[in-house]
C-alpha cells in the first residue's frame, strides 16, 4: 500500500517504521526537508539493512521503500494518509491540502491534550482543548475517508516489539464511516501485529479522544487503567430483555 505520513516525529517514526517493515511504500512528508530526510534515513537504517547471511543466501527481504517528501508530495503519492502532527497544525494543513485528500483514507491519530489547570501542584494531568478533532478533519476534508485510530497509546507502545498482554493481542479501536477505509486501516493494524477493533462510525471518534485523555490521566497518576475493566466474560455486556 502507498502510505503518506504527515509529520516526522514520534508517531510518524513508530507507525511508519512498522509499515515499512510490513512491506508498504511510505513517504514522510514534513514541512522541514531535513526532518523528513532524517526520519526516512532512520527507518532505512533500522529496517533496510538485511542481515549479511540473508544477503549472501539471497533470502533477504525486498528492500524497504521509505523516502522523504514534501507534505504535498506525500499526499499525492498516497492511498492512505496519516496525520501525525499536533492538533494545532490541522487547520493550516487542511486549508492547504484538504481538497488533495479526496478519495483517500486519512488516519487521524491526534490528541488535543492541554494541561489541566485544576490538577494539584506536582500532578501531571490533561484535558481536551477540542472534543471532536476527527469530525473536524472530516468536515474540512469532506471527500476524504477519515478514520480515527492509533490515538490511545504512546508511540513507544506502537513501536514495541511485543504487544501481547495477559495472553491477548493489543487492540486498536478504529472509528470511521467508510467501510472500505475501515477495512484498510484494520489491515494496517494487523500489519503491525495488532488486533483491530471495529468500533463504529466517525461520530464515535470523540469517545476515543476522550478515552485517551482520561486513561493517560490515570497512568500519569500511577493508576493502572487496565485494571478498571473486567474481561468480556465478566462484563455483563448483554442488553436487558
Ligand atoms: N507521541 C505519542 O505517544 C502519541 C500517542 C498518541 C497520539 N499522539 C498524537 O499524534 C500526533 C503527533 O504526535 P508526535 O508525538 O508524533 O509529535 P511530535 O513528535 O512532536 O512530531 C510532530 C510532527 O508534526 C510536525 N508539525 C508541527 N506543526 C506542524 C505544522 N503546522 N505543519 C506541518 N507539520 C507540523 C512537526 O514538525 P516540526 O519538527 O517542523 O515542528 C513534527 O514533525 C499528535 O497529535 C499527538 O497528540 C501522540
Amino acid at each position: 500500500m502507498r502510505i503518506g505520513i504527515i509529520g516526522a516525529g514520534a508517531m510518524a517514526a513508530a507507525l511508519g517504521g512498522g509499515w515499512v517493515a510490513a512491506g508498504h511504500e511510505v513517504r514522510i512528508g514534513a514541512r522541514s526537508a531535513d526532518a523528513a530526510g532524517a526520519l526516512a534515513a532512520e527507518i532505512n537504517a533500522i529496517r533496510g539493512a538485511a542481515p549479511e547471511a540473508d544477503r549472501a543466501s539471497g533470502t533477504a527481504a525486498a528492500p524497504v521503500d521509505v523516502r522523504a517528501a514534501t507534505i504535498g508530495e506525500a499526499i499525492a503519492f498516497a492511498d492512505v494518509v496519516l496525520f501525525a502532527v499536533p492538533v494545532s497544525a490541522l487547520t493550516e494543513l487542511l486549508a492547504a491540502h484538504g481538497p488533495d485528500l479526496a478519495g483517500k483514507t486519512v488516519i487521524d491519530c491526534t490528541n488535543a491534550f492541554m494541561p489541566d489547570e485544576s490538577a494539584p501542584d506536582g500532578v501531571t494531568a490533561f484535558v481536551l482543548s477540542e472534543e471532536a478533532v476527527a469530525e473536524r478533519v472530516a468536515w474540512d476534508a469532506p471527500n476524504a475517508h477519515v478514520i480515527k485510530a492509533f490515538n490511545l497509546l504512546a508511540a513507544e507502545v506502537w513501536a514495541g516489539a511485543d504487544r501481547v498482554f495477559d495472553g491477548a493481542r493489543l487492540a486498536v479501536p478504529i472509528c470511521g464511516d467508510d467501510p472500505a477505509a475501515v477495512q484498510t486501516v484494520a489491515r494496517l493494524a494487523e500489519d503491525l501485529a495488532l488486533q483491530p477493533f471495529i468500533a463504529g462510525g466517525l461520530h464515535r471518534a470523540r469517545y476515543l479522544e476522550a478515552t485517551s485523555v482520561f486513561t493517560v490521566g490515570l497512568w500519569f497518576g500511577g493508576l493502572d487503567a487496565r485494571a478498571m475493566l473486567p474481561p468480556l466474560s465478566a462484563a455483563f455486556a448483554v442488553a436487558d430483555a
